[in-house]
């Protein structure tokens, strides 16, 4: 079989606040279970991403919290790394954009882009602060809403009539939300990118490709947005925290956060090549043709991956080639998840109306929060996290079917035969039926996750584990015990058999258990590679990621048989049941605390 590369793109999340459940189900838990099944599928993943350093977000952040824009930045950069790590999310790099790496891929595709004439500056007037000397982005202004009359709207929305706002510019009354002092409007100069020039000469036509296989509201919003006409898009900004625009005379100007951090997947994919001492390694990745490159993302992002970014990757032609012509890979799958309400509300960080995900892996296992997220994951809805949810499918999936199975099995296993695996003799019509479906299930399931279609995962899994439970009920070994013990060591043989299938449909979802199901039937190794979090130097400056070597991984996409006449070690309960009351003391937890 060959081996495919296939590069797992994940969202860079801003570092300016802790993540709570509808970022991990929106974009970083899908991208695991794909990146981890096509691991066992025995193919080159790269999963990428990194935090999201720039941009008025974090700076805003940083003043609220009166910390420097680094102390924040490294502040939650940390906690994404022990989070990441926890959660068992199997990034083979998660860094930040503040590497010099980043720095220079950043300024090697506006450079390309120049020089590609898909860049031209024009002059536009901007917020301009004369009490601090510099020019204000949108979202440090405040002003009167001209529509009605509010004095407190924001520069790109009114919060009392809703009105959406193109710039600041159209506020009356302009002020600053710094210093309060009065703002004025002042001609500043910026690099455009030229999008319909690019979308002439390639994107449309990429976009209005087979691509029947996206999502649809995915594949219709892009189609439409592009049909709709494209106009050119200012892509650096007056700014000193970012990327510095590597043009003479416009060094003080940085590059538009958005317009470099999409960037990040190839910096990081480099990042990761020159980390592991094989630095043309990326290119298996982002210049072969059958490479397939899927980027996972909330719906609010579909934009920036399915129309700017490809945009700038065509239009960087030639860059790291030596064919002019060549662009690096175009992203061959957009699967953007839809939203994750919380208890039927909007979540949200000042309500404190959330699952804040650190916070929940102190009372909760990892494998029940990936089960419930990837079982409710908003795939093509917006969906809703409940607590009361969360317990009841813990308890009733997890607990009563696919935990209960691999407990009776193991359990009947050691009362009945001292925990040694019966030699089955021949097996029944029943037992073949059994491992059949198994194998047939097995490539369902595989069908499905390579389509992202993570909740059908999990039911077809329900199902399976339903299944070798329902078998179990009609041959009741429990019963034969008494009277025909080569039967009981049949079916248990082959129950056994068919939960080693089942460890591995699992185990993208979760794979912590995978792994203690594994050990319970003796094998060996791990099923996944390990995470570490690392230092690094880079000349000047020292970086921390979390890394991934899969180097030492066993897991492999098949039924591989247990031996009869193996000891099993001492089975353990796989997943615990959950109280009632833990819903109840979840919610009184939540809303704001002040
Ligand atoms: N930090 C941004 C966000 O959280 C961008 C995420 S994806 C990126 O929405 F690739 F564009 F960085
Ligand atoms: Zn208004």
């Amino acid at each position: 079989m060959t081996q495919e590369y296939i590069l797992v793109s994940v969202a860079w999340p801003y570092a300016n606040a802790d993540i709570h459940q509808g970022n991990v189900t929106g974009s970083y838990l899908p991208a695991d279970i794909y990146a981890r099944f096509h691991r066992l599928k025995g193919n080159h993943v790269l999963m990428v991403s990194g935090a999201d350093a720039h941009g008025t977000p974090v700076t805003v952040k940083a003043e609220e919290l009166g910390q420097t824009v680094e102390e924040t930045f490294n502040h939650y950069h940390q906690r994404f790394l022990e989070l990441f790590q926890k959660l068992g999310l199997t990034y083979d790099l998660f860094t930040h954009t503040d590497t010099e790496n980043h720095f220079q891929v950043s300024q090697d595709i506006f450079l390309s882009l120049l020089e590609n004439g898909y860049l031209y500056k024009k002059i536009t007037p901007q917020m301009y602060s004369p009490a601090s000397d510099k020019f204000l982005p949108d979202r440090y202004v405040e002003g009167t809403c001209p529509n009605c009359g509010y004095t407190r709207a924001r520069g790109d929305q009114c919060d009392n009539c809703n009105t959406l706002f193109e710039s600041a510019a159209e506020l009356i009354n302009p002020y600053s939300k710094v210093d309060n002092s009065p703002l004025e409007l002042r001609d500043t100069e910026h690099f455009f990118i030229d999008l319909p020039q690019i979308a002439a000469d390639g994107l449309s036509a990429w976009i209005h490709d087979d691509k029947e296989f996206w999502r649809p509201q995915v594949i219709n919003f892009a189609r439409n947005f592009i049909d709709r006409g494209l106009i050119g898009r200012a892509i650096t900004r007056d700014m000193d925290w970012g990327i510095p625009v590597p043009v003479e005379g416009y060094e003080h100007k940085v590059l538009y956060v958005w317009f470099e951090a999409v960037i990040g997947y190839l910096s990081a994919s480099i990042e990761w090549a020159k980390n592991t001492g094989q630095p043309e390694a990326w290119r298996h990745w982002w210049q072969e043709d059958n490479a397939r490159a899927l980027y996972f993302i909330g719906k609010d992002n579909i934009p920036f991956h399915a129309i700017f970014w490809p945009a700038q990757l065509l239009g960087a032609k030639g860059l790291y080639s030596d064919d002019p012509n060549a662009h690096l890979n175009l992203p061959y799958d957009v699967p953007a998840n839809e939203f994750m309400n919380m208890e039927g509300r909007k979540i949200s960080g000042s309500m404190n109306w959330g699952v804040w995900m650190l916070d929940a892996l102190e009372r909760y296992d990892p494998d029940p929060l990936r089960y419930y997220l990837t079982a409710v994951m908003p795939e093509t809805r917006d969906s809703d996290w409940s607590w009361s949810g969360f317990v009841e499918r813990n308890n009733a999936e997890l607990v009563g079917n696919w935990g209960n199975l691999v407990n009776r099995v193991l359990n009947m296993t050691k009362r009945y035969f001292k925990g040694v695996v019966p030699d089955p003799g021949a097996l029944t019509e029943a037992d073949a039926a059994l491992l059949a479906a198994i194998d047939a299930g097995m490539e369902t399931v595989s069908q499905l996750y390579d389509a992202c279609k993570f909740r059908a995962a999990v039911q077809e899994n329900l199902r399976l584990s339903t299944l070798v439970n329902q078998y179990l009920e009609d041959a009741s070994p429990w019963t034969t015990a008494k009277t025909d013990l080569a039967a009981t060591g049949r079916a248990l043989y082959t129950a056994v058999q068919a939960i080693n299938a089942l460890k591995i449909t699992w185990a993208p979802i979760l794979p912590f258990t995978s792994q203690r199901v594994h050990e319970m039937l003796g094998e060996e190794g791990t099923l996944f590679g390990e995470q570490r979090v690392e230092e690094y130097q880079e000349t000047s400056k020292t970086h921390v990621a979390l890394t991934y070597d899969g180097s030492k991984a066993v897991g492999v996409w098949q039924r591989a048989e247990i031996p009869a006449g193996r000891q099993l070690p001492k089975p353990k309960p796989l997943f615990k049941k959950l109280d009632e009351s833990v819903a109840e003391a979840e919610l009184a937890r939540l809303g704001n605390p002040g």
